[in-house]
């Protein structure tokens, strides 16, 4: 890799399963996810490894990264399958060049070939989501709760207040509360 002919750096976005991502790839990850988000545990995932990941590589090197949980929910009576978008970020000097978009159009497009209902995501700040076709979701919700490796228990919100949903099939976002079967990504 390098600089192609035209002198600009390479840019290469890929998919790989969790279980490949070798030593040196998952040492870049933690040190981009400890830069991105302060207070970040001394690993590559929070709570639980993702299913898979996008990484954008710039010259051989590690720029931006997105998990990807495939999770089977049930929202009141239906029981959709879904995306969860996890820790998507980008390194600080690469951001507001559309890595970002780039990638959370991979995870749309990936989401709608392979039939899923919806792409799902956890977030505080919706600025980059609702430009990219994301909407609130104000559904009760209920989670197992994981710490550092322990089950504790089950949390519910009335409203988690981050939740966010974009339909990739052809069911509407139900009423009801959501059953997130697993922990909160
Ligand atoms: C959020 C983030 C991934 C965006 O990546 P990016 O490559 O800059 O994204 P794009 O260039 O496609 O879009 C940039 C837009 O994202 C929005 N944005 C910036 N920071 C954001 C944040 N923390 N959360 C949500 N949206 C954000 C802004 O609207 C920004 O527009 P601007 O450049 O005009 O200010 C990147 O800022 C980042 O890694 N932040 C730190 C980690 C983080 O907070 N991730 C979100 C977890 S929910």
């Amino acid at each position: 890799m390098g600089q192609t002919p035209d002198g600009s750096e390479a840019t290469v976005i890929f998919r790989v399963a969790e279980a490949e991502i070798g030593r040196d790839l998952r040492g870049q990850l933690q040190a981009l996810l400890q830069a991105s988000f302060p207070g970040y545990p001394s690993r590559t995932y929070f709570k639980l490894p993702p299913h898979f990941r996008y990484l954008v590589m710039t010259s051989g090197v590690l720029a931006a990264q997105m998990g990807v949980e495939l999770r089977v929910i049930r929202v009141g009576s239906t029981v959709l399958r879904t995306f969860g978008v996890v820790d998507l970020c980008v390194r600080a000097g690469e951001r507001s060049h559309g890595l970002g978009r780039r990638l959370l159009a991979e995870v749309t497009e990936l989401a709608r070939s392979c039939g899923m209902d919806f792409v799902i995501l956890f977030a505080d700040d919706d600025r980059i989501y609702t430009r990219n076709g994301w909407a609130r979701a104000a559904n009760p919700c209920s989670w197992v709760k994981i710490h550092d490796h322990t089950t504790l228990g089950l949390a519910t919100a009335e409203d988690t207040g981050a939740l966010m949903v974009k339909r990739t099939g052809q069911k509407a976002w139900p009423a009801g509360a959501v059953d997130l079967l697993g922990h909160l990504f």
